[in-house]
Formats: structure tokens, C-alpha cells, sequence
């Protein structure tokens, strides 16, 4: 068939702009052009995201917004089209495939079929048994590459809809992650992040998580490794030890701790508590004394008490966070907090967010500061342009932005700094000799 023009956008997590990636390289495989703009596009995909109320409403906005191109075929895939199944066809009117989260390879013919036939097509089979193999996504394309290592999650948070829409765990196998972070790594990456909902839970064989990294240092010429996202209950000590030793397995762990009170801690199904949370992050610091720590947090989860919510503000002046994403508690139907009594009200609930911020901030406010006038390596990854003051922006291993002078630099170079100011949690370098 002939070329088509393809526009694609992603909401949501990194896993989506993954699975947004590949979704474009499947159909640039197949000849067909990936475009900027939705303008003159053949074919229009929205990867959605189901996680919150409002993620949804934003992209059935968006949808509705895109539905003025009329020329072109509108695809909607993620979590939402798994969700809502053909229901998206009588929400967005103009939508013609709903692909759900195990069908991207069935995207290609099915956008064919509905540019030559007209029709629509709903795809919402998922494929739990079967093996992880994505297609790989494109080789170049920037300084910092995601590699997805596991789909699926099982913990059952009792707020999360992610199980019920991305299946059980699969596992990619290690020599095919490893294909990946080469091919993107000889197209000009110096940083991979591995994905998944937890990737500690991966497993190929005998290769555990921990394998599975020492191996990608050891067989790639990666010049650093992060991943995203594990959970608290399955992280232990050898995570902090590989990063101990290995300098290029970046000092920072996201361990999303979602609440401070271990009745919500237990009622959101999450397998720890309070303490045994708090006991790991020492565990870190112990091994790895300057690693970085960022977290989730979710409010007004059925409940919850002022009290309970206090405990979740103790915690936070406890764990000195590089960060936290907050979140108001969101019912999502079919979870098992979807059976509680959303008791907790709109106002309660945002009042709690504003505090949860507050304090969130004066303690990263502190984290950072405590730092200026270390030095630091950082990878440049782009320009910043702040009124006619150009700087080149970078990342330190623990994931703090850097800003600094521009200068005979390019992206993807990792250059000494000393940390010299703080503006609104973005530091200020000044080039350091190398050591
Ligand atoms: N309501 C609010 N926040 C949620 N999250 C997941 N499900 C919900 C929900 N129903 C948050 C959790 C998770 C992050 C990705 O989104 O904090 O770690
Ligand atoms: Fe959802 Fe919990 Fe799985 Fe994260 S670990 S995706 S919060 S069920």
C-alpha cells in the first residue's frame, strides 16, 4: 500500500512514550512516514493512559480536539482503549481502531484495512501467556533512551488499574534487552533507563534483576544505567550493592511509598510497612551513602484520616525525598478500592495535596541545598534558553538538573561541575577540571 503520514502522541508514563516509540518504528518497518505535525497526517494515534480520572478526561479532550482532522484515520491504544474497549467509539465519535495494550502488531494492517475499506476495528485480546519479545524501537533518536524490560504487573494495589490493563509480569528476555541497549547505545544514547511497573520482579531464567544489569554494563558500552519503577517490598540489598560498584548504575531509586500510615499502607495492599520502608532506605544510604530517592504519594485514599494523613507528612520529613510526584486518591472502576466508600471529599483532599506539596518542597528544598558547592558529573542532554541567557542542561547521576555556561560542549557529553547556586530546584554549575 501506499506510504502514509503518521502522527502519534503519548500521555502518561515512560512506559507509554516506549510503547509510543516502538509503535512508530513498527510502522516506519512497514514504510510508512512518522510526521510532527497532526496537520497533514494520514493517520492520527493517541496513546492514552487510565491510571487517574483526569488522565482520561485529558485524552478523550484531546481526542475530541483531533477529531477536526477528518481526512485522517484516529487510532486510540494504551490503557484507556483496553479500558474502554469499543465504548470509545460512542465518547469520540471520529475514533476508527481502539488497539489495546498487547495489540501494536496488529496496528499496520488494521490502519491499511480502515484507510482502504472505511470500518472500525477494536483489538483488546491480551496475550498473558505469551513471551515479551517488543520490537525494537528506533535506534536514534537523543542522549537518553528508554529500554522496556518487563510488561504486566500482579501486585494488586487495591487503587491501581494497571493489572487489570497490562496483564500478568512478562519478562523480555536478557539477550534481546541487551540487542536493544547496544543498537540504541551505536546510535549515539549514553543513558538507558530500564522499564517496568517493577522491574525488580524480572526474571529470565537464572537471570534475576540485578543479573540482568550487571550484564548490560558488562556487554554494552552504555555509559549509564537507571531504571523505573520498583517496588518497595521486592527491592533488597544487592540493587544498592551493584550501584556501590558500579559507577555507571546512576545513585537513584524511585520508591514509590504511597502513604505514611501502615492502615493505609495495608488497605492499599502494598506489602510493607512504615518502618520496614523507612528500614530500606537506610539500608541505601548505608551502601550507597549519596544515593537520591524519589517516591509517590497518593492523598484521600477511602478513609484516611487527618491523622493518618499527618503520619504520611512525618514520613516525608523523614525520608529526605530528592522528590515526590503527588496525587490525589482517583476510584478506578473494577480495583478493590473502588468497593470502598470514596469518603474522603473533593476539598479534603486537595486540601491535603497542598500541604503534602508544601512540605515536600521545603524538604527537597533542603536535600538540594546541602549539595551546593560538591561536585558532580553530568551528562548534557539539550540547550535551556531563559530570556537571552542560553545554558546547556544536564543531569547529575542522582537525577538533579544542572544548568551551565554554554561552551565547546555537545549533548551527550558527561563533564565535571561544581554546583554553585539553586534556582527553583535547578542548580547552577561552573565547569570543574577533571580529576
Ligand atoms: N488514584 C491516584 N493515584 C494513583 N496512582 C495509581 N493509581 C492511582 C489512583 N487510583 C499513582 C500511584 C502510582 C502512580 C504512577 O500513580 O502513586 O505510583
Ligand atoms: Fe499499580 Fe501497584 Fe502495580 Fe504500581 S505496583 S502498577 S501501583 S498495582
Amino acid at each position: 500500500m501506499n506510504p502514509l503520514r503518521v502522527y502519534c502522541e503519548s500521555f502518561g508514563c515512560q512506559m507509554n512514550a516506549y510503547d509510543t516509540d516502538v509503535i512508530e518504528s513498527i510502522l516506519e518497518e512497514r514504510g510508512h512516514a512518522i510526521v510532527r505535525t497532526p496537520d497533514a497526517a494520514d493517520c492520527i494515534i493517541v496513546n492514552t493512559c487510565s491510571v487517574r480520572d483526569h488522565a482520561e478526561q485529558r485524552a478523550i479532550g484531546r481526542l475530541l480536539d483531533l477529531s477536526r482532522h477528518r481526512d485522517a484515520v484516529l487510532v486510540v491504544c494504551g490503557c484507556m482503549a483496553q479500558r474502554l474497549g469499543s465504548a470509545l467509539f460512542d465518547i469520540v465519535p471520529a475514533v476508527r481502531i481502539v488497539a489495546g495494550t498487547d495489540s501494536y502488531a496488529l496496528l499496520p494492517d488494521a490502519i491499511a484495512a480502515a484507510v482502504r475499506e472505511g470500518g472500525r476495528f477494536a483489538f483488546l485480546e491480551m496475550d498473558e501467556a505469551g513471551a515479551y519479545e517488543a520490537p525494537a524501537s528506533k535506534a536514534n533518536g537523543g542522549v537518553s533512551r528508554y529500554v522496556s524490560i518487563t510488561k504486566g504487573c500482579e501486585n494488586y494495589c487495591s487503587y491501581c488499574i494497571v493489572p487489570y490493563l497490562r496483564g500478568k509480569v512478562r519478562s523480555r528476555s536478557a539477550d534481546s534487552i541487551i540487542r536493544e541497549t547496544s543498537s540504541v547505545v551505536a546510535g549515539g544514547a549514553k543513558e538507558v533507563t530500564l522499564l517496568g511497573q517493577n522491574v525488580i520482579a524480572y526474571r529470565d531464567g537464572r537471570v534475576d534483576f540485578c543479573g540482568l544489569a550487571g550484564r548490560i554494563l558488562a556487554e554494552t558500552e552504555v555509559s549509564r544505567l537507571r531504571f523505573l519503577t520498583s517496588h518497595p517490598r521486592d527491592v533488597d540489598a544487592a540493587v544498592f550493592e551493584l550501584m556501590a560498584i558500579e559507577r555507571r548504575f546512576c545513585s537513584h531509586i524511585h520508591l514509590p511509598v504511597q502513604a505514611g500510615s501502615d492502615r493505609i499502607l495495608a488497605a492499599m495492599n502494598r506489602g510493607y510497612t512504615r518502618e520496614t520502608y523507612l528500614g530500606k532506605l537506610r539500608e541505601a544510604r548505608r551502601i550507597v551513602p549519596g544515593i537520591a530517592v524519589t517516591t509517590d504519594i497518593i492523598v484521600g485514599f477511602p478513609s484516611e484520616t487527618d491523622d493518618e494523613f499527618g503520619q504520611t507528612l512525618d514520613l516525608v520529613r523523614e525520608a529526605r525525598f530528592d522528590a515526590a510526584f503527588t496525587f490525589q486518591y482517583s476510584p478506578r472502576g473494577g480495583t478493590a478500592a473502588s468497593a470502598m466508600s470514596d469518603d474522603v471529599s473533593a476539598g479534603k483532599k486537595k486540601e491535603r495535596l497542598l500541604a503534602l506539596n508544601e512540605v515536600v518542597q521545603e524538604e527537597r528544598a533542603r536535600i538540594l541545598q546541602a549539595q551546593l558547592g560538591s561536585r558532580a558529573e553530568i551528562l548534557l542532554d539539550g540547550a535551556a534558553q531563559k530570556g537571552e541567557y542560553r545554558s546547556l542542561k544536564g543531569r547529575t547521576p542522582e537525577f538533579r538538573n544542572v544548568l551551565v555556561p554554554p561552551d565547546s560542549l555537545n549533548d551527550g557529553d558527561i563533564v565535571p561541575v561544581v554546583l554553585k547556586r539553586l534556582v527553583n530546584f535547578t542548580f547552577e554549575g561552573e565547569l570543574a577540571a577533571r580529576k
